[in-house]
């Protein structure tokens, strides 16, 4: 009895924390919508895509990013791209060498400065892990501030079972020419602590259904390197080709994956017996990986 008295208040605690919440963001709603109203009239549309990545310090990178721009361009001739990047060490490190790249929210702040009504954000990274929910708070900060009448972040490269099986037809497509069928195609992910690093092993099972010789490793989290070398080691591979699967062909591609200290990638599997060639390539020099964040991109401007 006393324990459903003890329930009872929780319940009439939270109940009014809600409304309160409530309340709170339907005052925001009316201001912002009488903000942007002026005398009742409906604002222009007015539409806009940000393309937000994580960004690199090699200048190399700058294919990738000037594909995507002109592959974006093309498909949506009528709506002007903008730029963000959401990593504040390579913001940092760039500001010094006197290139000043835009954080999303900057870049955010100036398009609605600049009378933007409906904004497609499209996250450039590969899963929904930290930069993609860093990102998703501040799109969800200017939907509160009511900054404009439509704002939607589209979903990285692998985010749905469907975007899975595109991004293992974009693979299968761009494996080297040259690679035999008992030889290994390895990709580096770059992994991350974040609970979405499980689709890094996701993406090993499902594509080696298909082809039993492609090994998907992380940098920074499961599966290892290791791991995957001693896969390879048990079904006595010879030869591997190393690939990417980060957008840019960047630090971690140059260094851990093709770089001749000992521990790179390269390193340690020509010491287990395993010939290793490097491709220095990153997804976004690919049109396969590209035409799905322009699909996530369809997807987020059919609504508008
Ligand atoms: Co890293």
């Amino acid at each position: 009895m006393k324990r459903l008295f003890v329930l009872k208040k929780i319940m009439e605690r939270r109940i009014s924390t809600i409304a309160v919440f409530i309340m709170v963001i339907f005052c925001t709603i009316i201001v912002a919508g009488e903000a942007s109203a002026k005398h009742g009239e409906k604002k222009e549309v007015k539409k806009a895509i940000l393309l937000v990545a994580f960004g690199s310090s090699e200048e190399s990178s700058q294919i990738s990013f000037d594909n995507i721009d002109k592959k974006t361009k093309a498909a949506f001739p009528d709506v002007p791209v903008y730029w963000a990047y959401t990593s504040h060490i390579i913001r940092n490190k760039l500001a010094k060498q006197g290139k000043i790249l835009d954080a999303p929210e900057v870049a955010l702040g100036k398009m609605r400065a600049e009378g933007f009504t409906h904004v497609a954000v499209q996250s450039l990274h590969t899963i929904l892990g930290e930069e993609y929910d860093e990102l998703k708070k501040v799109i969800d900060s200017f939907k509160y501030m009511g900054g404009f009448e439509k704002i939607i972040l589209g979903y990285p490269l692998m985010a749905t079972q469907d975007d899975i099986v595109k991004v293992i037809d974009a693979i299968l497509k761009n494996i080297p020419k040259q690679r035999k069928a008992n030889e290994a195609v390895v990709l580096m992910g770059h992994g991350t602590p974040h609970p979405a690093n499980a689709f890094y092993a996701a993406l090993m099972f499902q594509i080696q259904l298909k082809d039993s010789n492609i090994f998907v490793g992380t940098v920074e989290g499961y599966p290892e390197i290791d791991d995957i070398k001693e896969l390879m080691l048990n079904k006595k591979i010879k030869k591997a080709y190393l690939m990417p699967f980060m957008s840019v062909a960047g630090d971690h591609a140059k260094n851990d994956m093709a770089g001749d200290d000992a521990d790179s990638w390269k390193s340690l599997l020509t010491k287990a017996g395993i010939e290793s060639e490097a491709i220095l390539k990153g997804t976004a020099e690919f049109d396969d990986f590209i035409n799905i964040w322009i699909d996530h991109l369809k997807v987020t401007l059919s609504h508008f």
